[in-house]
């Protein structure tokens, strides 16, 4: 019923040229991976040529984050629908390295994500615990309170268009993936609060990815998980045939 989604989360990692490369190589072995909806992150700069070079291919290109506002006096901000205008249609929302490095609150995840959707672009909006917080038994408290203050504000409208990633921030680039097990649990528990907040209906269109050290290796058990609806993927979607390998992954 939910088509998988696999994103690929480059953050601060190749410039133009790579970009070009990357999507020569890319786009034929994904080509026939019709059963799953593919998207790619670049940095800022690199979303032209990114979009150009996924014209006439089945990529689609997001960004790793947006400002809330139009426009105006706010240097360095990029908004939605600049994005959009070049061909832009996902963005990546409330990461928890924007959370941790840049100052992303809950509230400007939300103030971020009603935007993005105003404008037309698809947020895959982050979630995920810090490893004490999951050592002490508040995995729930965290996702409850993400979840409220920076998705739940959103109107049933909003809320349709967006995509949560669940990324336990201690499996994010250490190698260490969560426990098909564990994701599953986390992402049970996140339905749960998308039913109590915008019904039925909702809970079971919405997909939830996962992400933190996805693999070629244990994508195919993470996606056997029933409430696991696709990957957010940082290091192995920085090579063609990892990635390609995590899109196929049936
Ligand atoms: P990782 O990053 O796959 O390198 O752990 C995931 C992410 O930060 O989105």
């Amino acid at each position: 019923m939910r088509k998988p989604l696999m994103a690929g989360n480059w953050k601060m990692h190749k410039n133009a040229a790579e970009t070009v490369r990357f999507f020569e190589a890319f786009a034929p072995m994904i080509a026939r991976a019709e059963h799953a909806d593919v998207v790619i992150c670049p940095p800022f700069v690199n979303l032209s040529a990114a979009a150009y070079a996924a014209r006439s291919t089945r990529i689609e290109i997001g960004a790793q984050d947006v400002f809330w506002l139009t426009e105006g006096a706010y240097t360095g901000e990029v908004s939605a629908p600049m994005l959009a205008a070049i061909g832009c249609r996902w963005v990546i929302i409330g990461h928890s390295e924007r959370r941790q490095y840049f100052g992303e609150t809950d509230d400007t995840v939300s103030k971020k994500a009603a935007a993005a959707v105003e404008a037309g672009l698809k947020p895959i909006v982050c979630v995920g615990e810090r490893l004490e917080e999951r050592e002490s038994n508040a995995t729930e408290t965290v996702l409850s309170a993400q979840f409220t203050q920076g998705i739940a504000p959103l109107t049933p409208d909003q809320f349709a268009k967006i995509t949560i990633a669940y990324e336990p921030v201690w499996a994010i680039g250490t190698g260490k993936t969560a426990t098909p097990e564990i994701a599953e649990a986390a992402h049970h528990f996140l339905r749960a609060r998308i039913r109590d907040r915008f019904g039925e209906e909702a809970a079971g269109a919405c997909r939830i990815l996962y992400g933190g050290s996805v693999k070629p290796e244990n994508t195919k058990t993470l996606m056997a998980q029933p409430d696991i609806d696709g990957a957010l993927v940082g290091g192995a979607s920085l090579d063609p045939a990892a990635f390609a390998s995590i899109v196929n992954f049936s």
